[in-house]
């Protein structure tokens, strides 16, 4: 692709990459909590660890583990392998992927293949769209919205809602009026495919997650803090052009934690049917299994996976998940749980209490 071509978005979305491949980006205080809890060990189990199950539903599609590749990249030329790579891991795995903003799609058409890469490469399993909640308070037409829905095939939609990216971004679009409504007029339009609202890392609260059920969402990826910081990614990118203003930094840690949200959203399932999703600094089956146990009905993933991509290919990415597997179903025989849903029924204790 001729640098001319490489207009604001796509550059952006190469450096983003090339930040998220280091973990410069993390939080750097705050986590995302899941080492507050411990499992209820349950001496007397009576289960073959053989047979328990990890397989589960995304909306209605059946997938082999409760996870899924978050939400990265699209609309540059770095993310056309990047993605076919992770579509070929996901489709192997049987679990959901989804795809980077599909932002750059709405500006032209030179980067298409990095999208469409992925259902080329994953015939089989729930992909997921994208597009950001500036894009949609915006105005995002609805002819608009079906062309990224149908360029990947996709099975659900995902509006990442990232008020603090855009308020750090230089160049970004602090400006969210009107979003809810729009949410909903886009929702009604799509009857045959679910929508999900996520964070990127700041995390969603209760009562944002209630609004927008309300609104017609049917999943929630809460993306809190304690993984990667999208405050401290567009603060880096600031810096590189010598343009971050210092009070910039009080908000590099800004965010509710992964299992504060999880905790919290769960509770809406008393009345609401909807997939929540555990994500933001999910770094090992350990994590993934708390997560779970906190009540996520999947656990998401990205930094981690991209710098797994990068160091290992396809095999490690697969070998991670599968590892993941392992650890949760080792907690599951310890904690006396054949299915995922007995695990979210009280297993955990939180530290404080136990001494
Ligand atoms: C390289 C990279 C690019 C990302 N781009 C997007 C994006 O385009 N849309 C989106 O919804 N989230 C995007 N995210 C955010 C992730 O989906 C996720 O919500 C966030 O990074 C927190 O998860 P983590 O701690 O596992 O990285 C991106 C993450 C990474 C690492």
């Amino acid at each position: 692709m001729p640098s001319n071509k490489l207009n604001n978005t796509s550059q952006r979305k190469k450096e983003h990459i090339e930040l998220c491949l280091t973990d410069q980006v993390a939080f750097k205080t705050k986590s995302s909590g899941f080492e507050n809890y411990d499992f209820k060990h349950f001496a007397i189990t009576e289960l073959k660890i053989s047979e328990i199950e990890l397989t589960s539903s995304f909306f209605g599609k059946n997938v082999s583990h409760p996870f899924l590749i978050s939400c990265m990249t699209g609309g540059t030329s770095e993310a056309e392998n990047l993605n076919a790579m992770l579509a070929i891991a996901a489709n192997e795995l049987n679990i959901p992927i989804g795809v980077g903003s599909q932002r750059q799609l709405l500006e032209n058409d030179n980067f298409l293949d990095s999208y469409k890469t992925i259902r080329k490469n994953a015939k089989n399993i729930p992909v997921i769209g994208n597009i950001g909640a500036a894009q949609v308070a915006n105005g995002l037409s609805i002819d608009k919205l079906k062309y990224l829905i149908d360029i990947i095939e996709a099975d659900a939609f995902a509006i990442h809602l990232n008020p603090l990216q855009e308020m750090v971004q230089k160049g970004g679009e602090p400006d969210f009026s009107g979003l809810l409504k729009a949410i909903e007029k886009l929702v009604v339009s799509q009857p045959g495919i679910p929508f999900i609202a996520k964070e990127v890392g700041a995390g969603i609260s209760k009562k944002a997650a209630q609004m927008l059920l309300e609104a017609g969402i049917k999943g929630i990826d809460v993306s809190g803090a304690g993984g990667t910081s999208w405050s401290g990614v567009e603060i880096l990118r600031n810096q590189k052009k010598g343009i971050s203003p210092e009070e910039d930094n009080l908000f590099w840690d800004w965010g509710l934690p992964t299992s504060y949200c999880i905790k919290k959203v769960k509770k809406l399932k008393n009345k609401y049917d909807f997939v929540l999703v555990g994500s933001g600094g999910i770094n090992n089956g350990i994590d993934a299994a708390k997560a779970l146990a906190l009540g996520a009905d999947f656990v998401a993933s990205a930094r981690l996976i991209l710098q797994q991509l990068e160091k290992f290919g396809i095999e490690g990415v697969i070998r991670l998940i599968h590892n993941w597997s392992d650890v949760v179903r080792k907690v599951m025989f310890l904690t006396g749980c054949r299915k995922l849903k007995e695990l979210k029924k009280n297993k955990l204790i939180k530290l404080g209490e136990m001494y």
